[in-house]
């Protein structure tokens, strides 16, 4: 199975989200365009496992604890790498400091268990959308642009969650699988 781990976005922001994605999405289909209920803020790619490790994987992930909400802030847009050459179109988050601490203790926690830790440095975002060359058509350059400060909402996120995909023809499927409360005692 393929899994992942991930902060869900409130409604309000999925809705914010979803509106702006509709306009864009109007003006080109080049993009392989995130469904709006498929918007996650990934913590951990996990990726394949076999089904039998499932169990210690929830155990290892409802240890962990932080003693804060992670606060995330949604604000303006941009790619990965970059807009020259774009692979993936992004929301950008403004998010409390405790959240690397967090994607990093899954992260060791998980190398543990075989999974192999992330190479690069834990850098918030949320996909919008993924781009195969030749990349980007210029109205819809145009239209993000104008955009670029855009402010979809915030949240405190107190759970993350163990996500299975299922890649099908017509994209990615998600099903949570477990959520695990992270927040211990609030000052
Ligand atoms: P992204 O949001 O940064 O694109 C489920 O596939 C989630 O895992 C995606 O949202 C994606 O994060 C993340 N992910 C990280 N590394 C990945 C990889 N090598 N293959 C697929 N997904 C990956």
């Amino acid at each position: 199975m393929r899994l992942f781990v991930a902060l869900e976005i409130p409604s309000a922001v999925r809705e914010n989200l979803g509106e702006f994605l509709a306009v864009l999405r109007a003006i080109s289909l080049q993009p392989r365009w995130v469904r709006t209920e498929n918007l996650h803020v990934t913590l951990k790619f996990i990726g394949e496992v076999q089904a039998e490790k499932l169990g210690d994987i929830r155990a290892a992930l409802s240890a962990l604890h932080s003693d804060r909400a992670v606060t995330l802030d949604f604000r303006g847009v941009g790619f990965f790498p970059n807009e020259k050459r774009p692979r993936v179109f992004w929301a950008g988050i403004e998010a409390s400091a405790n959240i690397a601490r967090l994607a990093s203790d899954i992260d060791r926690a998980l190398e543990k268990l075989g999974v192999p830790r992330e190479k690069r440095p834990f850098s918030s975002h949320l996909t919008l959308a993924r781009f195969e060359p030749p990349g980007l058509p210029e109205k819809l350059r145009a239209a993000i642009q104008e955009n670029a400060q855009h402010e979809f909402g915030s949240v405190a996120a107190r759970e993350f969650h163990l996500i299975e995909s299922k890649l099908k023809p017509g994209g990615a499927e998600y099903t949570t699988l477990e959520t695990f409360p992270f927040v211990v005692a609030e000052a």
